[in-house]
């Protein structure tokens, strides 16, 4: 398997380390070039899709990890594999629809046809015409396959790796693992896709979903109708390197707190005010047995999974230059789900994505920020939230420690 030298840069990050995020890491285009490479294309394990998305033999599905365009495929044996959209003779796309089924990947540039393993099975006109032209007699086949990536997969969850080195999948995860497990128990059913370009570095979004802090502030839909409150019971988990998160909430577990009522008055998400024509949107049904009404999971570099009550879906973080990244969602149910179920899942669906009731204003916040750290050349970002340390906030969701874990694991794979 081929390894990408990791690159290096001449920036200098402030004193205070992981506490510190400077703003050129959301703006500059070498940072971002090199990101490609240590991170995307580094020790990391990216998220492909779900496997009920490549049903059958011959299934593919064409996607990004970072900013290349990658296949992953079933081939005819029932295996996974993952490998580089790029035709092993000069560089074309060899995939261009975004799902299907097919029997071979072939070129349409000059006509080389891979299997869907990747591996190449014939190149038009390789012994030529008539005696002239053709490929040197010394042409190996099996060398010029297309390149091929790890796969490996938890709970129906397929994630694919340039690193011949990364553990397996379940080892990086760690402790996370188990956050995964607790919501993908059973097959999937996808119930449908909202892809929305988000006009800010793709750290900003990254950040977000491992922001705990946030959630009862930003969120007049969490705090108003009691989804998600500061003053319910919940926690966070991190996995021993501090690159992977969740943290969970209980809905209605909430006790008078004198100090969260105080606070509570000043927060903009506790608008007494707001009521709903429509309820039954809050009306959710606890699946999982566990009381837990919000999971949110995320893994370093770019995969959310999100448990919103009864909606379900996986978002893929996908950057497309310094300034701006494309987030997909994918809804999904269980594949034995009810039509009743399936019909609360769409309509609490509206709480996320792109115009969700939620997560609009994630997306909004991120812009706002890219927005206000203008060209990133002076100022930086303070993340002292639950303490200096890495373990410090333990698992209080009252805690930037999400955060400080992430830049702490971004700074060593960019040697800054
Ligand atoms: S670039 Fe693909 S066959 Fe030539
Ligand atoms: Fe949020």
């Amino acid at each position: 398997m081929h390894q990408e030298p990791e690159l290096t840069n001449t920036r200098t990050w402030p004193a205070e380390g992981f506490t510190r995020a400077p703003y050129w890491a959301y703006s500059d285009a070498d940072i971002y070039a090199q990101e490609q490479v240590n991170i995307f294309r580094g020790k990391t394990w990216n998220y492909l899709g779900l496997e009920a998305e490549v049903p059958e033999p011959g299934s593919f599905k064409t996607t990004y990890i970072g900013e290349q365009s990658v296949v992953l495929t079933r081939a005819e044996d029932g295996s996974l594999h993952a490998v580089v959209n790029r035709c092993a003779h000069r560089g074309n796309m060899v995939c261009r629809e975004a799902f299907g089924s097919a029997k071979k990947l072939s070129c349409v540039y000059h006509a080389w046809n891979y299997n869907l393993k990747g591996d190449l099975t014939h190149a038009a006109f390789s012994k030529g015409l008539r005696g002239e032209g053709g490929l040197p007699k010394d042409f190996d086949m099996a060398q010029h396959g297309l390149q091929k990536l790890r796969v490996d997969t938890i709970c129906g969850l397929v994630f694919a790796s340039f690193s011949a080195e990364v553990e397996p999948l379940e080892d990086w995860l760690g402790d996370v693992a188990a956050g995964i497990r607790r919501v993908l128990h059973k097959p999937l059913k996808v119930l449908g896709y909202d892809t929305q370009r988000i006009h800010a570095n793709w750290k900003a979004y990254h950040e977000n979903p491992r922001d705990s802090y946030h959630a009862n502030i930003l969120h007049t839909f969490y705090g108003t109708f009691g989804l998600s409150r500061q003053s319910q019971e919940s926690g966070m988990v991190l996995d021993k390197s501090g690159r992977h998160v969740y943290f969970w909430t209980k809905a209605g577990t909430e006790k008078n707190d004198a100090a969260y009522n105080a606070t509570a008055a000043d927060l903009r998400s506790s608008n007494d005010d707001l009521r709903l024509e429509d309820p039954s949107i809050l009306k959710w049904r606890d699946e999982f047995g566990d009381g837990v009404s919000i999971q949110i999971l995320t893994t370093y570099p770019s995969f959310v999974l999100h448990q919103i009550a009864n909606s379900l879906a996986t978002r893929q973080l996908l950057p497309k230059g310094p300034g701006q990244a494309d987030l997909v969602w994918t809804y999904f149910g269980f594949a034995d789900d009810d039509e009743e179920t399936t019909r609360m899942r769409l309509l609490q669906g509206n709480l996320a994505g792109s115009a969700g009731l939620v997560s609009v204003e994630d997306a909004a916040v991120c812009e706002m920020m890219q927005r206000a750290m203008g060209d990133g050349q002076s100022g930086e970002s303070f993340i002292e939230m639950g303490g200096r340390e890495l373990d410090s906030g333990g698992a209080s969701k009252l805690s930037e420690r999400a955060i400080r874990n992430f830049w702490n694991n971004y700074k060593q794979d960019m040697g800054l």
